[in-house]
């Protein structure tokens, strides 16, 4: 009887640009997307929480779409653009997102933040303005198991606000009867500000 080889790639080559990066890479056909840039990148803010695209931990931006990341192949995103959590803050600076999550108190134990922020940044690119009601539908496929949730949409809020688009404008109340403490003290401003405090609360 004849034998029929098959020869299966055990490397296939990617290119991807990622938080403005360009990279070129071999890798195996089967791996998954969130563990390239996890394990390859040592980008880890990007989060595991379920492994079969329950949580949204792992959401990033792929070509301007929010995906999650492991329910995707490395190979699926050859030639595309990716934005990870680590490529939001500039210059220092978080973006308004992160400074909603920050200023709202949006995050507990802090593991599906990063996926939050990714996949409320793409409702704010489709919706500037959007209701409470739009920001729960759209933060459907995201879970969080310490907040109740209140907090992230008063998060995505503020972000709208800080971001033109919103009807929150710091200092405003809300449908979520939100008044924000703008006396408090040690709000960081930047990386460095966040920072500091972290090592303050450590001494
Ligand atoms: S780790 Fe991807 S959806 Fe949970
Ligand atoms: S802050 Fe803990 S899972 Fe959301």
């Amino acid at each position: 009887m004849a034998t029929t080889t098959i020869m299966a790639p055990s490397r296939v080559a990617v290119r991807m640009t990622v938080n403005g990066v360009e990279y070129a890479a071999e890798v195996e056909p089967r791996l998954l997307l969130v563990s390239f840039l996890r394990d390859n990148l040592g980008l880890t803010g990007t989060h595991v929480g379920c492994d079969t695209s329950q949580c949204g931990a792992c959401t990033i931006h792929l070509n301007g779409q929010p995906v999650k990341s492991c329910t995707l192949l490395t190979v699926q995103a050859d030639g595309a653009e990716l934005t990870t959590i680590e490529g939001l803050a500039k210059d220092g600076q978080f973006d308004p997102m992160q400074m909603g999550f920050w200023e709202m108190h949006g995050l507990q134990c802090g593991y599906c933040t990063p996926g939050m922020i990714m996949a409320s940044n793409a409702l704010l690119d489709r919706n500037p303005n959007p209701t409470e009601a739009e920001i729960r539908h759209a933060l459907e496929g995201n879970l969080c198991r310490c907040t109740g949730y209140q907090n992230i949409v008063k998060a995505v809020q503020y972000a709208a606000a800080q971001r033109g688009g919103g009807a929150m404008a710091t200092g405003e109340g809300t449908d979520l009867e939100f008044q924000p403490d703008n006396e408090r003290p040690h709000a960081p401003e930047n990386m460095d500000d966040w920072g500091d405090q972290l090592a303050g609360e450590e001494s």
